[in-house]
């Protein structure tokens, strides 16, 4: 067997047992809230779990969670029963970012991982519940890890990793990087560059981030090594978003499942909009080989499958 088939029947194994794992943590799409007993227990189908499952099952390809295990493993982290809940955790923040990022409000895209985006299936509010309802979701799901806390160092890195969490989900993460990125549509930026690195590290660097550090700190690593981690989400994140950016261009609907050239038509500021597309795939080469110098410094080696995932995604196709 080729390297290659190695590393993608490994992704593969990996990628499913991601599925088992959010199987485990999805909401119940039938139920009384669980805040107060209910004597006459009174059934009702809730719709927007229904939506919340609709959009976390569609077929993601799973990268942050990937990501967040293979640090996990980097590290020489044994207690899986703490990380399950963030694996699942991390990728219900990033579904909800795109269940909003989706809304006519913001991109206004009617297909996501080749389906219908969750507004054009259940209507804007649903929509809008259910990304709140993923969000709060995610860290429900992730303070389940304190049940499989053993001792106090367990705990001190439940903590640790939860902070990193929120904060990169957060205003100082994500949503503070969508928000730059919607007030920056169509306008005209005196300082797009740094605008755009801005953008980029914020809406889309902070999740690879948060991933990275995450797995680490779950592991039991030191601070020097949750640093470096997070420089290399920094950097891989970055270059995850410039080969959006490029496929938005050259991308087929079909295989991209969403529609390509809507940065275009949006008016927004993009790798390939600020720098060209020549400069964009350099910046994404150049990025992809400093993650992967930086990865080797935290002792991962060339064929381990985290170094052959970040090379993949700078080829990726979708
Ligand atoms: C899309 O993320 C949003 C960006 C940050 C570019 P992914 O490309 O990881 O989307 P899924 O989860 O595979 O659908
Ligand atoms: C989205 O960036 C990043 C998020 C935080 C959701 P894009 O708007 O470029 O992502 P796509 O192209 O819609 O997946
Ligand atoms: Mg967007
Ligand atoms: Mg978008
Ligand atoms: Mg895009």
């Amino acid at each position: 067997m080729s390297d290659t088939d190695r590393f993608l029947r490994e992704q593969e194994r990996l990628t499913k047992r991601i599925e088992q794992v959010l199987q485990r943590f999805l909401p119940p799409e039938e139920g009384i809230a669980d805040t107060m007993p209910s004597e006459e227990d009174i059934r009702m189908p809730l719709i927007v779990a229904e939506a919340m499952n609709y959009s976390l099952m569609s077929g993601g390809k799973r990268i942050r969670p990937l990501f967040m295990q293979l640090s996990f493993d980097l590290f020489g982290g044994r207690n899986e029963e703490m990380l399950q809940p963030f694996l699942a955790a991390i990728e219900m923040i990033h579904t909800y970012s795109l269940i909003h990022d989706d809304l006519p409000a913001m991109d206004n895209d009617t297909m996501r991982r080749g389906k219908k985006t969750c507004h054009v299936v259940y209507g804007e509010a649903f929509a809008i519940l259910a990304g709140d309802g993923l969000l709060n979701r995610a860290y429900e799901t992730a303070l389940l890890a304190s049940e499989a806390c053993h001792d106090p160092n367990d705990f001190v890195r439940l903590v640790l990793a939860l902070r990193v969490l929120s904060t990169k989900a957060g205003i100082r993460g994500m949503v503070g990087g969508q928000a730059l990125d919607v007030a920056s549509e169509g306008k005209l930026i005196a300082d797009r560059e740094e605008t755009l690195y801005f953008i980029q590290e914020n809406k889309t660097a902070a999740l690879f981030e948060a991933s990275l550090m995450c797995g680490a700190i779950l592991a039991g690593a030191g601070v020097e090594a949750v640093d470096m981690m997070e420089r290399i989400g920094s950097r891989i994140g970055r270059a995850f978003q410039i080969r959006d950016d490029i496929l938005d261009v050259t991308g087929e609907g079909k295989t991209l499942g969403k529609t390509p050239g809507k940065d275009a038509r949006e008016q927004k500021l993009t790798h390939v909009s600020v720098y060209g597309m020549a400069r964009a795939r350099e910046d994404l080469l150049r990025l992809t080989e400093e993650s992967i110098a930086d990865l080797s410094a935290v002792g991962a080696r060339e064929d381990d499958l985290i170094v052959h995932l970040t090379r993949q995604l700078a080829e990726r196709m979708n």
